[in-house]
């Protein structure tokens, strides 16, 4: 079993360039689908949650190359027959749920399992479901219900027609899932209360691109009109707001100097801000920004909230530096219920953390204990140990505890930080880190 074994407290040193966003690139391969000719995607990062989707794409019978993050997706052989044959990977991923949305605009009925990903507590897809109601789509909800034990995705209609959608909540998911279904509808679709994240404008973009016509994303209020086709096109996706974030925390946390190129720095502001109220260095130029670590580090308060608010992809990262400083900080999770099972490997490193758990009702009014908030005591300085990576983002936030802390950590469970991280030994490396992948067998 491969781990990531690093010799923590060297000040991270230089300058790097991240991949294309996977959130976005996650949503763009499966809009890809709805095109009558190939599209060449470029900036795609070489990770394993794309390699999965790959496999469903060439298993739905798109033809599909990927060489030096250009991928080309030629959808034109894709049958409604194979769709069948994706379930188990359709089960271990998130984004697989676009396919809803895809599938639905290109046959009209989709039948897939629902959707696995990085356990955060509960994740409804409530929302998904009301825009495709609202779309024309007839969903047996019985299906989907949590008591059943193999729940499906059962969708189908006869045509799928513009509609006004109000989204109860800010949804990622939901929003790229009713731009998918509504490109090609019959009439207009309005959407009040989308999301606003990089990855939703880029995943529009896209579509525009296609031909699709659509305004308004990036705010709360998208509209759509639908078209008769879409073609193929030349596409780069965006820098990955998250991969940045995690650079910057992991400077600040090492006392480091680095600069992230290439990038949309106001897609980082409420980073920035954060950082900065830490006592951290902040400058920022058209493409690029750079972050000189500061100690002693001041205590803060983060709250979690859909773009433009701080992101909760970067809580976990934020919860190391947290402990780093010299005051106490705070931190509310109000996006997942459960995002949180981090800290107990914080712990293990010295880290003196409370959550507060509360109980909470579920999306079919079920009392779940839930994790909305916890106090990072200021402890000032970490020391090595060996931790687990349980989720993507809890992974990156223990290699960042790794290389700012004294002595050696071993990460496991480092599948979990491939899913969305290219290579980030290899980039912390490049920094001067003492970092590297070990076979444990
Ligand atoms: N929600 C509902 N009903 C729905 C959909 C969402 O109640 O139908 C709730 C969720 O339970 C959550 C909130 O709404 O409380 C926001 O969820 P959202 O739908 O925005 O999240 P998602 O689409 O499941 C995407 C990213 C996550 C990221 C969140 C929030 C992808 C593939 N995943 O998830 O990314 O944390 O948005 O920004 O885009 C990650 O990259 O590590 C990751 C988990």
């Amino acid at each position: 079993m491969e781990k990531i074994v690093i010799n923590g407290t060297k000040p991270l040193k230089g300058e790097l360039y991240v991949t294309g966003a996977k959130n976005a690139a996650l949503g763009i391969l499966p809009a890809a689908i709805l095109a009558d000719s190939p599209s060449v995607i470029d900036n795609v990062p070489d990770i394993s949650d794309i390699q999965h989707y790959i496999t469903m794409l060439r298993k739905l019978g798109a033809g599909v190359r990927f060489e030096n993050h250009r991928l080309t997706i030629d959808p034109r052989s894709i049958r409604p027959e194979n769709i069948r044959n994706i379930d188990e990977e359709v089960k271990s991923m998130r984004a697989s749920y676009y396919l809803y949305g895809a599938l639905l605009t290109l046959f009209k009925k989709v039948t897939m399992p629902l959707p696995g990903g990085c356990n955060l507590g509960d994740r409804p897809i409530d929302q998904h479901v009301k825009a495709f109601n609202a779309l024309g789509v007839d969903i047996d909800k019985e299906k989907i219900s949590k008591e059943e034990t193999n729940p499906i995705f059962d969708g189908h209609c006869d045509k799928l027609t513009g509609a006004d959608i109000y989204f109860d909540l800010p949804s990622v998911g939901a929003t790229i899932n009713a731009l998918l279904a509504s490109v090609k509808a019959e009439g207009v679709t309005m959407l009040y209360n989308a999301a606003k994240e990089p990855h939703v404008v880029d995943v529009a973009n896209f579509l525009v691109a296609m031909g699709a016509r659509i305004t308004g994303a990036g705010t709360d209020t998208i509209k759509i009109r639908g078209v008769e086709s879409l073609n193929g096109c030349e596409y780069s996706v965006v820098a990955d707001q998250i991969c940045i974030g995690t650079y910057m925390i992991a400077a600040a946390a090492t006392e480091g100097d680095v600069t992230v190129k290439g990038i949309i720095p106001e897609h980082l502001d409420s980073v920035t801000a954060k950082l900065r109220e830490m006592g951290n260095d902040i400058t920022s130029g058209d493409d690029w920004i750079r972050v000189v670590g500061k100690r002693p580090l001041k205590g803060v308060t983060v709250r979690t909230k859909p773009y433009p608010g701080f992101p909760t992809d970067l809580q976990q990262p934020m919860g190391v530096l947290m402990c780093l400083a010299d005051e106490d900080s705070e931190i509310y999770e109000t996006i997942f219920t459960d995002r949180f099972q981090y800290t107990e490997q914080l712990i293990k490193m010295g880290a003196d953390i409370r959550v507060h758990r509360t109980k909470e009702m579920d999306g079919e009014q079920k009392e779940i204990d839930a994790a909305r908030s916890a106090t990072f005591r200021g402890v000032g300085k970490l020391k090595g140990a060996e931790i687990l990576s349980n989720d993507l983002r809890a992974g990156a936030a223990m290699v960042i505890a790794g290389l700012a802390a004294e002595g050696q950590t071993i990460v496991s469970g480092i599948e979990h930080i491939e899913r969305g991280y290219e290579d980030i030994v290899g980039s912390f490396r490049a920094l001067g880190a003492d970092i590297k992948k070990v076979d444990f067998n």
